[in-house]
């Protein structure tokens, strides 16, 4: 069932780029600049007249919500709030039948994401789902969604169902960008055009996991890890912690990097490693500004760098390439080294990679 591979998760971060591609088959027609979404098309409406798009979710599906924000922002120009499920649920939050919530959850089953979903119901608001099991709960309470196409996500971490989740999120922000006039005819077309060519570039991005691999030999034993980025690649810093501490109960935290220096560059010296996100899209000088301050203070850089970067090169212990892609798809390249460095770190350190101690694959209860 692992199909040659040693673990779920392995096999899981591989499948990636058939996961992506499964994901938007159908739904694309790259030339002709359309985007089929039934769950979307038939609720057109209630995405453009939204005054705010409110995401719920948790976990991993909570930070690709945090991926959407950046999305439906920037391409529909509908402003975003993304939520904790389980704190949403319990502060009595305004609510308005005009606001579309979106509920994320790879399991469909998670409780915190389902209450908040019955509450925003409650209130009126139109509930869209995106969900990877099929029938699952949530995807039955929604008004509407859109599956994402990963197949079945054995692992307790979340791999292929981030990336398709923003996959998913991101024909939806495009759609509604498209119905809003908010994106011209030639942006859209740019978009799906290299949304078309993720698969082989996520497929390139796996080409590091020998490179990797020694990385994760070098920092095994650390007893804390850091996780920068900025802009879209920010959420991307969580998930690439969150993915370390819960496989290889390395404690390690994700910040947008320009936050650093309010608290925890005071962490920093030569016992630190920090993984930046610098891809040559979205605030590249400013990251290498970041970088700097972590060098003269001897912290340990690991940078997640765009093919053929010389400036992180020069400065950082190690770089990690991943293939250029346009800003907003970013995240779809630079959480594959992530996911891979934890796997191997996990590994390395004798951890059960696909059943993490403490963890269940879908949390049932609060
Ligand atoms: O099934 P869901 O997407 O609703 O699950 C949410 C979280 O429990 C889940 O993403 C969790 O954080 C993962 N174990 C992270 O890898």
């Amino acid at each position: 069932e692992k199909n040659g591979y040693d673990h779920f998760m392995l096999k899981e971060i591989y499948e990636q780029p058939d996961a992506i591609s499964d994901t938007y088959r159908g739904r694309m027609l790259v030339d002709e600049g359309i985007i089929r979404m039934a769950g979307v098309e038939d609720n057109l409406e209630k995405f453009t007249n939204a005054k705010r798009i409110i995401i719920v979710a948790c976990g991993t599906s909570w930070h690709a919500g945090l991926v959407a924000e950046y999305l439906f922002e920037d391409f529909a120009r509908i402003p975003v709030e993304v939520e904790y499920a389980s704190e949403f649920r319990y502060r009595n939050p305004v609510i308005y039948p005009d606001d579309v919530v979106i509920a994320i959850s790879q399991s469909g089953e998670t409780a915190d994401t389902m209450a908040a979903i019955k509450l925003a119901k409650e209130k009126g608001a139109f509930v869209f789902g995106v969900c990877n099991v099929v029938g699952s709960s949530i995807s039955r309470e929604t008004h509407a969604g859109a599956y994402t196409h990963a197949g079945p996500e054995i692992g307790v971490a979340s791999t292929k169902a981030f990336t398709t989740q923003i996959t998913v999120l991101s024909l939806i922000a495009l759609k509604v960008a498209k119905a809003k006039g908010s994106i011209t005819n030639e942006q859209l077309h740019l978009h799906l055009q290299e949304l078309s060519l993720i698969p082989e570039k996520v497929a390139e991005a796996l080409k590091s996991n020998e490179h990797i691999e020694l990385i994760a030999e070098k920092y095994k034993d650390v007893a804390n890890f850091l996780y920068l980025g900025r802009g879209f690649n920010f959420p991307v810093a969580l998930e690439g912690a969150l993915k370390l501490k819960e496989i290889s109960y390395i404690h390690a935290e994700g910040y947008p990097a320009a936050e650093m220096k309010h608290g925890p560059i005071a962490l920093i010296d030569e016992q630190m490693p920090v993984v930046v996100i610098a891809t040559k899209k979205g605030h590249y000088e400013k990251v290498i500004s970041n970088i700097q301050e972590i060098k003269s203070r001897n912290g340990r850089i690991i940078g997640v760098v765009t093919k053929g970067d010389v400036a992180v090169r020069e400065l950082a212990d190690y770089v990690i390439e991943v293939p250029d892609t346009i800003e907003a798809f970013t995240p779809l390249v630079t959480t594959i080294p992530l996911q891979l460095l934890s796997y191997h770190i996990a590994l390395m350190l004798g951890k059960n990679v696909d059943q993490p101690r403490n963890l269940a694959k879908s949390v049932t209860v609060e």
